[in-house]
């Protein structure tokens, strides 16, 4: 099949209308016809034709279950498609239509019963995009997806759309780019609770106002409300990370030491970042940028959610196509249209990153919590900070009681070392402790073997020192009764093994946490 494209830039021109007639032809026809809407571009079939409705469904290779949504003119158009008009929906197009809001009702006769894909409902939209209305104004209404093959971002130029769907429908109709950038806010108005099943251009807090009660579906991803969150969506082809959280520098700081850590191990790297760090990243990273390393892509100001809203997709479709391995994405404020934003985000990474927690927890266990395990403690963390890494360090005994002082050697040493003992309190082991530990580094096997006969959940983030730094050798032993030049070789040998450790780290990434790793 030729995909024909039809070019409008003003719906009411002669030529414009000409092209309509057309496309609202082939749509009669039964045929497929990609068209703009305000918030990405659709791909529609006649709501009423089940052969067409079902040929959407094999163009997009999309899930049999995962119902499509009717777009229409306005709310006169809803008698028939739907069986009962409730009064919210009345109240709702009043103030949202045409505009990003799908509202689901109850089904009714006039359509396709593959558009519902089993459910007794349908979600019914009107698009704000007088290409999109003039369509529909001539064929009728039209039931439309995004118009990607399933699974990849929303387009939002129609070469996005000939760049997944060329040769498998009849045409495309090229507008230019859309200007919302996400779809649709689905909100459900089928029951008596009304529910946001998936964000959208329309938020939360606008929907309040003219309905008390809203709220957003927080039920469980294997069984949703809406069919179409379940499935991986809007992914790029490379694998993505997205590091979240509430303060932009702590987002840029791991952005950073991620990045760093990617291009180390050879890897081609992406980074999605605010405007407000693209320059900083750029020009610590210029080396790589250079050498074409490493990408760093605009997504919008921070400030200004609905640009980055407006420019996600094409960005994350960018990537792809400048072949980058991993896409590092800086995510944003969960306010307005950021909550759609965080959504798509969330649903394309392989992996989400809190960057107010730490890239990593270790735990370090010895008998009495006293002298070997808060040394190692104390020296981990001082070389951890002078390195800049977010790592946490803590540490506890098998046999310890709760509240004891490090040993005065102990605390000696640590100072003579620039680290300090001076407020450690030691504790036994919980459940807890070992539970939410990363990696758990004991001083001897006898440790390791407790450890694990009393957690056995704990097992493969359980390694004696010695073996989580090979080279670095032998059990840590205990110098408790000894002289303080015991205590010193205790601290050059914990010293030593954490070399090992943070060269390791450097060169391999995060243990456990798995966060850079294939
Ligand atoms: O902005 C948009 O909504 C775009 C443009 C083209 O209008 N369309 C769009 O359609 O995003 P699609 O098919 O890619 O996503 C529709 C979403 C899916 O998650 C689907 O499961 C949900 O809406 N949906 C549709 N009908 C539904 C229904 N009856 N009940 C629950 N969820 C429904
Ligand atoms: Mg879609």
């Amino acid at each position: 099949m030729k995909t024909r494209v039809y070019r409008i830039t003003d719906a009411s021109a002669a030529d414009a209308r000409k092209m309509l007639d057309e496309c609202a032809q082939i749509l009669k026809d039964g045929g497929l016809v990609a068209f703009p809407t305000e918030t990405v571009y659709g791909l529609g079939a006649l709501a009423k034709d089940s052969r067409a409705v079902n040929s959407i469904f094999h163009a997009k290779g999309r899930p049999q279950d995962n119902p499509l949504i009717v777009h229409i003119t306005g709310i006169d158009d809803l008698p028939g498609l739907v069986s009962e008009i409730p009064p919210a929906a009345t109240v709702l197009a009043a103030r949202f239509w045409p505009g990003p809001l799908t509202l689901v009702m109850k089904a009714g006769h006039a359509v396709a019963k593959q558009v519902s894909a089993g459910l007794n409902t349908v979600g019914v939209r009107v698009p704000d995009h007088p290409v999109a209305l003039e369509l529909i104004r001539r064929a009728g209404p039209l039931a439309a997806p995004s118009a990607n093959v399933s699974g990849r971002p929303s387009p939002t130029t129609a070469q996005h759309v000939l760049a997944d769907l060329d040769g498998r429908i009849h045409a495309v109709v090229d507008a230019g780019p859309t200007g919302v950038g996400l779809e649709s806010t689905v909100l459900d108005i089928s029951s008596d609770t009304p529910v946001i099943l998936r964000p959208g251009g329309v938020t939360l807090e606008s929907l309040s106002e003219v309905l008390p009660g809203v709220s957003s579906w927080t039920g469980h991803v294997e069984r949703p409300r809406s069919p179409g969150q379940k499935y991986m969506h809007y992914a790029p082809r490379a694998k993505m990370l997205l590091v979240k959280g509430d303060d932009p520098s702590r987002i840029a700081h791991r952005v950073g030491a991620l990045t760093e850590r990617l291009l180390t191990q050879g890897k081609r790297v992406g980074v999605l970042a605010t405007a407000e760090n693209a320059a900083l990243f750029s020009a610590v990273f210029s080396e790589s940028v250079e050498s074409g390393r490493l990408v760093v892509l605009v997504a919008g100001s921070r400030d200004r959610a609905d640009e980055i809203a407006s420019g996600l997709f094409s960005r994350l479709r960018e990537f792809d196509a400048l072949g980058v391995d991993t896409i590092i994405a800086e995510g944003v404020n969960q306010t307005d249209i950021g909550v759609a934003i965080m959504d798509r985000l969330e649903r394309a990474a392989t992996t989400v990153i809190d960057a107010n927690k730490p890239a990593l927890r270790v735990l370090f266990v010895c008998t009495g919590n006293t002298c070997r395990s808060p040394m190692a403690e104390a020296l981990f963390r001082k070389m951890a900070e002078s390195r800049g890494l977010n790592i946490e360090f803590i540490s506890a005994g098998t046999g310890a009681t709760k509240g004891e002082p490090a040993a005065e050697h102990a605390r000696q040493v640590a100072r003579e070392r620039g680290a300090s003992l001076d407020g450690h309190q030691s504790q036994p082991l919980t459940t807890e402790i070992v539970r939410d530990a990363d990696l758990i580094l004991t001083m001897t096997r006898s440790h390791s073997q407790e450890v694990l006969h009393r957690f056995p959940d704990a097992s493969g983030k359980v390694h004696t020192l010695a073996e989580h730094t090979g080279e670095a050798g032998l059990d840590v032993d205990d110098p408790i009764g000894c002289g303080l030049d015991t205590y010193r070789l205790t601290a050059d040998q914990l010293e030593a093994m954490a070399h090992v450790f943070f060269r390791r780290l450097k060169e391999k990434g995060v243990p456990g946490a798995n966060e850079t790793t294939d």
